[in-house]
């Protein structure tokens, strides 16, 4: 379900923070630290919160408030979104990129979210979409469709893990290109378009760097170049396939953001590039897959800090429910915007050696599209002591209206501190106390965060808890309806399309 809402709420975030260009927070900091002073980890970690949010939050001590009455209509959690920030992100990149002298054709990576506002977005903003399941590819047509988007030719590829005869044939019907993975995928699609009336396929090739050129790397997607020459050879010879792209995608740690790895990465699959064209085929693109980075912390040493005591099991234990360690991480924070970003990838040697091919240059952004495009509220349920004999003796269980689908993805924790917005005065109100997050589902595992927070003001039935920058993965790449519980409903604040 999702609700729409007039565009009188958000405002364009604009500001000149140095390390980041694309979200920044214009509230001041004594009003931040009014509103962040009811919650913080053990370790803060204090979130970047756009002004549409905060001032949302603000407001939500008003009665009447724009919050509490969706909260009351719709339920909790619920997800508030705004397409403004996607917005100003996509034109960051596009001006970044001809700045270097190389449009980029930008295609939003629909996994990140399910909304197809998103998609709406996107189409005004003149970009294309990465699809990764039949029903993304259905909805993205549908809203196509609806738009009456004018064609444009590769506006949309399919980079689906493993795709069914029937996903590969609603792509070759809809001119979709298909990101291929192995040859057993091409073997399928041969089957598919068999069974076609005079189909006729576009694929892209999914390289991947080999042991020699990246050491260190494993991923287990795509081929190196010598392993595809003979399927690329086969291509160049079949009338049904046309090899028309080139694709990667890396899903980057923290030292794979440096831009020097990726102008590598281009370098190499250039060489791809050119052999296929050898063979015989017509490669028009190179597809820099997604992967772009975003910034959730406002401080790097706050995030530093962190690291440095959460990698460590001693100095961890007080940090966590049962001193668990958080390994597998995103980076909360890293030096980079996706537009700088990019404009650091494209340096001249690199945007010349594409260029010089007459290649198109593709990304697939998610994450960084929808930074600050969403916030996650749910009510507090309940507060009570820990038992006494748990290992968390003195803390406390804060019960959320919430489970623990519906913020998180394949990391151990989404690493920032969320807000707190008291509502009533009874119950703990006024008594400092420590704690966690639990959730609806019923295993003694259901935290909603492995992080203990601080409550210095209390926290107490009925208060809401903010969760920021929930819109990249965290609202539903794992959201689950166990309990046959109904999933989170959606309201769009700013500006429509
Ligand atoms: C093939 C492909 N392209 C693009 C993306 C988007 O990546 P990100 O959201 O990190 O930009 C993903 C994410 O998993 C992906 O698998």
């Amino acid at each position: 379900m999702v609700a729409r809402t007039n565009g009188t709420i958000a405002k364009d975030p604009v500001g000149d923070r140095p390390e980041r260009d694309s979200q920044v927070e214009r509230t001041s900091p004594s009003e931040g630290e009014t509103l962040r002073q009811h919650c913080r980890g053990m370790m803060p970690l204090d979130a970047i919160w756009p002004d549409w949010m905060m001032e949302l939050l603000r407001d939500a001590a008003n009665e009447t408030s724009l919050l509490r009455g969706w909260l009351k209509q719709w339920g909790s959690p619920l997800n508030v979104l705004n397409v403004d920030p996607m917005r100003r992100a996509i034109r960051a990149i596009q001006d970044v990129a001809s700045d270097r002298g190389l449009p980029v054709q930008l295609h939003f990576a629909r996994k990140a979210n399910k909304c197809p506002q998103f998609v709406q977005a996107g189409l005004g903003e003149g970009i294309g979409f990465d699809v990764a399941s039949e029903p993304e590819l259905q909805q993205t047509l549908e809203v196509m469709r609806k738009a009456a988007a004018s064609p444009q030719q590769d506006r949309l590829v399919c980079t689906a893990s493993i795709k069914s005869h029937s996903l590969m044939r609603l792509c070759v019907e809809n001119d979709v290109v298909l990101v291929i993975d192995n040859p057993d995928e091409l073997q399928t699609l041969r089957e598919t378009l068999a069974a076609m009336a005079n189909p006729q396929a576009r694929v892209a090739l999914r390289w991947r760097p080999d042991s020699e050129q990246a050491p260190a790397f494993q991923s287990r997607f795509g081929m190196p170049t010598s392993a595809w020459s003979d399927e690329a050879k086969r291509i160049a010879s079949e009338q049904r396939i046309k090899l028309v792209g080139v694709h990667f995608h890396f899903q980057r740690s923290l030292s794979q953001f440096d831009p020097t790895w990726t102008r590598t990465r281009i370098a190499e699959a250039l060489v791809a590039v050119d052999h296929f064209r050898e063979l015989g085929n017509e490669v028009r693109w190179l597809d820099i897959g997604g992967g772009l980075p975003i910034n959730y912390l406002r401080n790097a040493s706050q995030w530093s800090d962190f690291l440095s005591v959460s990698q460590n099991d001693d100095s961890a234990r007080r940090l966590t429910w049962d001193g668990r360690l958080l390994r597998n991480v995103d980076p909360m924070w890293q030096p980079w915007s996706a537009a700088k970003w990019l404009g650091e990838v494209l340096q001249p040697e690199t945007v010349t050696a594409i260029r010089s091919r007459d290649l198109i240059l593709k990304c697939e952004p998610g994450r960084s599209l929808l930074d600050g495009c969403g916030m996650t509220l749910a009510e507090v349920a309940f507060v009570k002591p820990c038992s006494a004999n748990s290992n968390s003796q003195g803390d406390h269980w804060i019960g959320l209206h919430m489970n623990s689908s519906q913020c998180r993805t394949t990391r151990d924790e989404f690493l920032v501190d969320p807000i707190v917005l008291p509502m009533n005065a009874g119950g703990a109100r006024g008594r400092a106390l420590e704690g966690f997050f639990v959730g609806v589902y019923c295993t003694e595992s259901e935290y909603l965060f492995q992080r203990r927070f601080q409550f210095p003001n209390g926290i107490a039935r009925g208060d809401l808890v903010a969760i920021p920058n929930t819109a990249a993965y965290q609202m539903h790449f794992q959201e689950s309806r166990a309990h046959q519980m109904p999933l989170a409903n959606h309201v769009f604040t700013g500006n429509f399309v």
